[in-house]
């Protein structure tokens, strides 16, 4: 018999996006994948490093992958001491954690936002505190000092949208006495950003991830930005080789390709916009997005039928668990050609 850690045993894990076998056949709107593929040098340099017999992959990668610190650094105006590269933001948002909430201490964040804090949290032994939303999308009850060790905000809010202005989070870096972690995961497909305050609050951290608007979720790459105290003690803990060599090659040809990187994001967001005046056209409630998704809600508030009539039109949209969300789906957005054909299809389902 295995003892497992008591916390271990009680938790139920994550439970990610569907990734179906036969993914060609589906239009999968259900990950906020991108739809375009990578930059073509993405490719080429992924090819390079890989030679004509993979020689390079006898050895190990280098273990600060310190070219991608100062690329990325150079990209958001920060120095390299500033910047940590991680295995996907998952990697640097668990690492967060382990470093500064211990058994039994508070980490928090929003709810509806992204889950997966709360299954880190609780690999930890950390208590979880959730914060609703108001009318407004602001905070419900967020307190004057927030004493937790760690506040997540999600902004763009997944699944919802919105993003929170920035006078709004630096309200509430003021208030946290531990940190406040920006999950910038969409803040590309957006017109503002927190990089600013990374610089003015030393409590502020931001991370980022390729996986969104790099279109590159299959390679794990994401990074914080952060005062270099934070990124020290971020690289005590974390795996010494956490980006392999393609991973690293992959990275630093798609943040220099920022030409096609701007291009990929502008259509992200022009088909997201004529989706949404679509779909409203149609009678459903679209909450204004700053993501590559929308949250869409039909007339009769009935996310699952929607759900069920699009799955078998081989169209995979997000319904989420909770009965806070069962009134309307996550849709990432796809191509225009997908989109029109995901509209035609909702059309249809009425
Ligand atoms: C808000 C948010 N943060 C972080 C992540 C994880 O990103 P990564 O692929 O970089 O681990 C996701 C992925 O969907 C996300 O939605």
């Amino acid at each position: 018999m295995i003892t497992l850690r008591p916390t271990i045993a009680a938790m139920n894990g994550y439970v990610p996006g569907y990734q179906p076998p036969d993914i060609a056949s589906w239009i999968k709107l259900n990950t906020n994948e991108n739809p375009y593929p990578p930059s073509p040098r993405v490719i080429e340099a992924i090819r390079e490093e890989l030679g004509s017999d993979g020689a390079s992959l006898r050895t190990y990668p280098c273990a600060s992958s310190q070219k991608l610190r100062e690329t990325a650094g150079a990209l958001y105006g920060f120095d390299p001491s500033w910047i940590i590269m991680a295995n996907g933001s998952d990697e640097v948002l668990n690492n967060l954690i382990r470093a500064c909430a211990a058994e039994g201490q508070e980490v928090g964040y929003v709810h509806p936002s992204y889950s997966y804090y709360s299954t880190l949290s609780e690999i930890q032994g950390a208590v979880v505190r959730t914060y609703g939303l108001t009318g407004d999308f602001r905070i419900q009850d967020f307190p004057e000092r927030y004493s937790g060790r760690i506040f997540f905000l999600t902004t763009p809010n997944s699944p919802l949208g919105f993003a929170f202005p920035i006078d709004y989070i630096e309200h509430l870096a003021r208030s946290c006495s531990g940190l406040l972690v920006v999950d910038e995961a969409y803040a590309d497909f957006a017109g503002t950003n927190a990089l600013e305050l990374v610089k003015r609050y030393d409590n502020v951290v931001v991370t980022r991830t390729l996986s969104k608007s790099y279109a590159l979720a299959g390679m794990r790459i994401g990074l914080a930005i952060a005062r270099p105290e934070i990124i020290a003690a971020l690289d005590k803990i974390r795996d010494h080789y956490n980006l392999d060599r393609l991973a690293q090659a992959a990275c630093l040809a798609a943040l220099q390709d920022q030409e096609y990187f701007r291009d990929a994001c502008r259509r992200i967001i022009e088909t997201r916009e004529w989706f949404t005046t679509e779909l409203r056209g149609i009678g459903y409630e679209v909450i204004p997005s700053q993501g590559n998704f929308v949250f869409a809600a039909p007339p009769d508030r009935n996310g699952k039928r929607v759900y069920d009539g699009l799955y078998t039109r081989k169209i995979l949209v997000r319904l989420l668990s909770d009965s806070l969300l069962a009134h309307g789906l996550r849709i990432s957005i796809g191509t225009r050609e997908e989109m029109e054909l995901t509209l035609a299809a909702m059309a249809e389902i009425g």
